[in-house]
This record gives structure tokens, C-alpha cells and sequence, in this order.
């Protein structure tokens, strides 16, 4: 079977996760901090921010029709309310060298990390953020409008209802509205690093509302206007431009007993984000893995599993199961992130062969998806997991930046040449 048309063949990145030095940012801050809870700091990343056009023309060469990667705001818009021309000037030659080499580019406008000086205003609690996060779409797509043929606003906009979903709940009545900003009990676990990034960052731990840590339904409703918002001036300054959101969601898989639970989370991490959604082009679906679901929750992988570097489930049947499932938001769907993190290449080779045969099922069956984007382009700076988890197509070398293919990479560029399996 064959993929229709233009079906978008990519694989995705972030600006922090690759680029480097993003010192105008929250993350760089926390990173930073003596007794940090990250492994590592990000540091020079994959120097992408110099090295851009190299990769571009890589990943062209490889057979990929498209690559996602995310502008950065802290590089835009570097102090609020002054905008970089330069760092605006420095995206049009990245879009310009996708053209260049075939490469249908798909922006992400927020990919987790934020301006530092938003900290200080109260994150994504504060209400004014939509309208800041708005201003500098607007003065990206202001200038680069005509380059950027997809648009997601904003990466996985639902992590905070995720990670909220996963916490404990010591009251369940009271869970929505606590915690504002990172709780008590995720600050203690976050140790002495929190505290003295928040001052850094000239804010307090229960103020500083982080993208993912902003939990509390206030910060929800704030991401969702943003959404809203950015939608309105992309479609605005570019009506071609095809926008949506993304939104991780997992393969909840309830045992008997457990559908209602795995029905609130669909509720929670979906259904709950498409009046926001109402005008939206597509909507970005993010998986990994799947979650069993029984009477007491989620359950930790099952007995005996086969577990990625991640230490969840290597699992390629997820995104079948999502897709399947997400398409009741009515909406064409992009897999906007799907991937496995391992040190034995061949496992990738083999989770992409699995994930592409779920997805001509779903195709087959008339489930509307019009692309598909591995994690990662690179391996690249996984959060607060540092450099340790591989998820790359290409390896990279950090001392000199030399990029290595690894034969997935190869076997992805053959299934977008073939435009499918063969
Ligand atoms: C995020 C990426 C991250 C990936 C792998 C996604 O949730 O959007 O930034 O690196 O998962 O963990």
C-alpha cells in the first residue's frame, strides 16, 4: 500500500534541545544553578543554531520531505517587548535553506521553554501571557509569513494536565486548583537547584510557572488562549498557513474494570482542548508508548516488557491506537512526535518498520493522517535526562559536532522515497 500524495515524510526537533546557548530562556537559567535537577546542562547542544544548513541538506539527502523544528522566543523577543532582527533574520535563513533543499518546513512557536523575564511576570499562570505570546508570532509571521506553511503554537499543550494526571492527588476535590505554580511536594523533590533558579529568575518556587509545571487549571486556560491567540494572527498575517496545536497523548489501554478512568484522561488530555481546537487546520499527535490502565491508575509498564532508555515501554502499536482514537476531534491529524530512545539502532529500525504498518492500517480504515514525524532529527538534549537518552536518527559527537547517520535514519529516508513500505 502507498501514502497518498504529499504525505509529509519528517522527522522534528526543538530550538533548546538543539540549537545551544539559548541564554535568554527559563531553562538556561535552571539549568545553571548550582544543585540543579538537571543531569546536565544544555550547554552548546548540537550547535544547530550554526550548524542548521548542514543538517537541512542531511536530512534532504536522506529522502525526508519535511523537517519540524521550533523558533525559539527567548531568541526573538530576548528582553519583553525588544524584538531581535537578528534572531528573526536567522529563522528566514533556516526556512529559506528547507525550501533550498526540498524541505517543507513546519514551525513550532513554543516548545516548552520561554523568555526568561516571563517568569517574573507569573509564567503561564499570568494572564497577560497570551497576549505577549501573540506579539511575537506576530513578529515572526509578520516577516516570515510566506515561508512557514505549518504552524504548530504550541508543543504538547496539554503536559501540564499530563504530569497532573500523574501526580498524586492527596485531595481529589481540591487537585484542579492546587498546585499553583510547582507545588510542595514536586518543589522538595526538585531540591535546592528550584530555589535558587526561581530568585535568579527574580521570582519565588510557588510563582514560577514553568509551561510544564503550570498545572493548576488557571495556567490551562491561559495555554489555550495563547492557542487561540497565536491562531488568530498566524491566520491573520497568513491565512495559507496551516496551524494547529499538539498534544501528547499516550495509548491508554484500560483493563476490565478501568474504562471510565481511561475515558477521563481522554477527556482530560484531549476532548478538554478542542473548543480551543474549534478553527484549528490539524491537530499534532504526539506518542511514545502506551499506558495500561486498571482500577488504581496507571500501571508501570508490564511484567517483563521490553523498556526503551526512557524506562517505559518499547512500543510501537501505541500511535495505531491513539490515532484510532483521536479522531474524533474531527480534525486531519499530523504525528508531530513519535519515536523510541535506545542505544541499539536496530530497535529503531524495527519501532518505525511496526509504527509505519499501524499507520497504513489506519489509512487503510479512512483515519485521517497527513504526516508523520520521527523523534528526533538529532540526538539531542532530553531535558532534564541531560544527553543521556539516544532518540536520534543521526548521532552527534558533542566535543567536535560531527554528525553520524545511523541506518534508520536510511530505512526512514527509503520509506519516505517509496512513499510507504515496501
Ligand atoms: C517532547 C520532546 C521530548 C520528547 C522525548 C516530547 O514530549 O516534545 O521535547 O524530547 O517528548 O521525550
Amino acid at each position: 500500500m502507498t501514502f497518498p500524495d504529499r504525505f509529509l515524510w519528517g522527522t522534528a526537533t526543538a530550538a533548546h534541545q538543539v540549537e545551544g546557548n539559548n541564554i535568554a530562556s527559563d531553562y538556561w537559567v535552571l539549568e545553571n544553578m548550582p544543585g540543579t535537577f538537571f543531569a546536565e546542562p544544555s550547554g552548546d547542544a548540537c550547535d544547530q543554531y550554526r550548524l542548521y544548513r548542514q543538517d537541512i541538506a542531511q536530512l534532504g539527502e536522506l529522502g525526508l520531505t519535511s523537517y519540524r523544528f521550533s523558533i525559539e522566543w527567548a531568541r526573538v523577543e530576548p528582553e519583553d517587548g525588544r524584538f531581535s532582527r537578528a534572531a528573526i533574520a536567522h529563522y528566514r535563513d533556516v526556512l529559506q535553506t528547507c525550501h533550498e533543499f526540498g524541505i517543507t518546513p513546519m514551525v513550532t512557536f513554543h516548545h516548552f521553554t520561554s523568555p526568561r523575564w516571563l517568569m517574573k511576570l507569573g509564567g503561564w499562570e499570568y494572564e497577560g501571557t497570551p497576549e505577549r505570546f501573540a506579539a511575537y508570532v506576530s513578529a515572526v509571521m509578520s516577516e516570515l509569513g510566506p515561508l512557514v506553511p505549518y504552524a504548530c503554537t504550541i508543543n504538547e499543550a496539554n503536559i501540564a494536565p499530563l504530569i497532573r494526571s500523574l501526580m498524586p492527588k492527596p485531595d481529589e476535590a481540591e487537585s484542579s486548583h492546587a498546585p499553583v505554580g510547582i507545588g510542595e511536594g514536586m518543589a522538595d523533590a526538585l531540591g535546592p537547584g528550584l530555589k535558587a533558579g526561581a530568585d535568579a529568575l527574580g521570582t519565588t518556587p510557588d510563582k514560577m510557572n514553568l509551561f510544564m509545571f503550570t498545572t493548576s487549571d488557571t495556567g490551562v486556560a491561559v495555554v489555550k488562549r495563547a492557542h487561540t491567540e497565536a491562531r488568530r494572527v498566524i491566520k491573520e498575517l497568513s491565512p495559507s498557513t496551516q496551524v494547529g496545536i499538539t498534544l501528547a497523548l499516550s495509548d491508554f489501554q484500560p483493563r476490565p474494570g478501568a474504562e471510565e478512568i481511561a475515558d477521563r484522561m481522554w477527556a482530560e488530555l484531549l476532548d478538554d482542548f478542542l473548543p480551543a481546537m474549534d478553527g484549528d487546520d490539524f491537530l499534532g499527535v504526539q506518542t511514545y508508548t502506551r499506558a495500561v490502565v486498571t482500577e488504581d491508575g496507571i500501571q508501570p509498564h508490564p511484567q517483563g516488557a521490553e523498556l526503551t532508555q526512557m524506562g517505559y515501554e518499547f512500543y510501537p502499536e501505541a500511535l495505531e491506537g491513539v490515532l484510532r482514537r483521536a479522531a474524533r476531534a474531527g480534525l486531519p491529524m499530523i504525528v508531530t512526535e513519535n519515536g523510541v530512545a535506545t542505544a541499539d539502532d536496530s530497535r529503531r529500525t524495527e519501532f518505525i518498520r511496526r509504527t509505519v504498518e499501524g499507520l497504513e492500517r489506519c489509512l487503510a480504515d479512512g483515519v485521517d493522517v497527513r504526516g508523520y514525524y520521527y523523534w528526533s532529527a538529532l540526538d539531542n538534549y532530553e531535558w532534564m535526562l541531560g544527553y543521556r537518552p539516544t532518540f536520534g536518527l543521526i548521532a552527534v559527537d558533542r566535543d567536535t559536532q560531527r554528525r553520524e547517520v545511523k541506518d534508520s535514519a536510511r530505512y526512514l529516508g527509503a520509506i519516505a522515497r517509496g512513499n510507504g513500505l515496501r
